[in-house]
């Protein structure tokens, strides 16, 4: 395994931004594991439409998982080559991937393909599970938080400038469902963990955020 810096955190605690940055500075690969979970929530709104996603059976699940093919390349997502980067982001894809997310199956899936990039890249990982399950053993380990309103403007403010509809309430209701939902689950639940090195960015710029990443990163090596 190459060198990993694991981040985790719930949604909107600025962990993209911020491991996007560090990874571009340090020359790491930046893997967004959301990314890898919301397309494959894309793949089941777009088969099932209307369907409710937990009436799905996992047998169902893992048969159309064999048929799915994802690529990740910079930040970006591709599903059977088509660029889906911009519609993952949509509140309902949110919502049914965090569904999905919750099942074994669906884990199970992704936990080779996410540890597959760390065989060939130094890499800075991001999402609900890197400290504890996908890289237990990463070079680096951080939790990210932020308070839910800070969170939810975020958001918010994100969904904007993607042109996507939707109201700082929706956003906010949006963020607290999820937390839940990541953080009562059964598999891999969204866990701080007392190795990761603990930041509220709540209150610090995204630049602040970036340098004490950088600074704890540098340190023993
Ligand atoms: O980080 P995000 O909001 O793009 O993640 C989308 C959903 O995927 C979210 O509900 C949590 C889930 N997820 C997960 O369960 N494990 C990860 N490593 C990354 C995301």
């Amino acid at each position: 395994m190459k060198k990993v810096i694991a981040i985790d955190g719930p949604s909107g605690a600025g962990k993209s931004t911020i491991a996007r940055e560090v990874a571009k500075t340090l020359g790491f690969l930046y893997l967004d594991t959301g990314a890898l979970y919301r397309a494959i929530g894309y793949y089941f709104f777009k088969k099932y439409s209307n369907c409710n996603v937990s009436a799905i059976t996992d047998q169902e699940i893992e048969e159309q998982l064999k048929q799915i093919n994802i690529e990740y390349e910079d930040g970006r997502v591709f599903l059977s080559r088509k660029d889906i980067s911009t519609e993952i982001r949509a509140p309902e894809i949110g919502y049914i991937t965090s569904v999905l997310s919750a099942k074994k199956v669906v884990r199970d899936f992704l936990l080779p393909v996410q540890r597959r990039f760390a065989e060939k890249y130094d890499i800075v990982a991001e999402g609900r599970d890197m400290t504890t399950v996908v890289f237990p053993d990463a070079w680096k380990k951080f939790y990210l938080d932020a308070s839910a309103k800070i969170r939810a403007i975020r958001r918010f403010e994100q969904l904007k400038i993607s042109n996507i509809n939707t109201t700082f309430e929706e956003a906010l209701q949006d963020v607290m469902n999820r937390d839940i939902r990541d953080s009562s689950r059964e598999n891999a639940p969204l866990t701080r963990t007392k190795d990761a090195f603990y930041i509220d960015t709540s209150n610090r710029s995204k630049e602040e955020v970036i340098s004490i990443i950088l600074k704890k990163v540098a340190e023993d090596d």
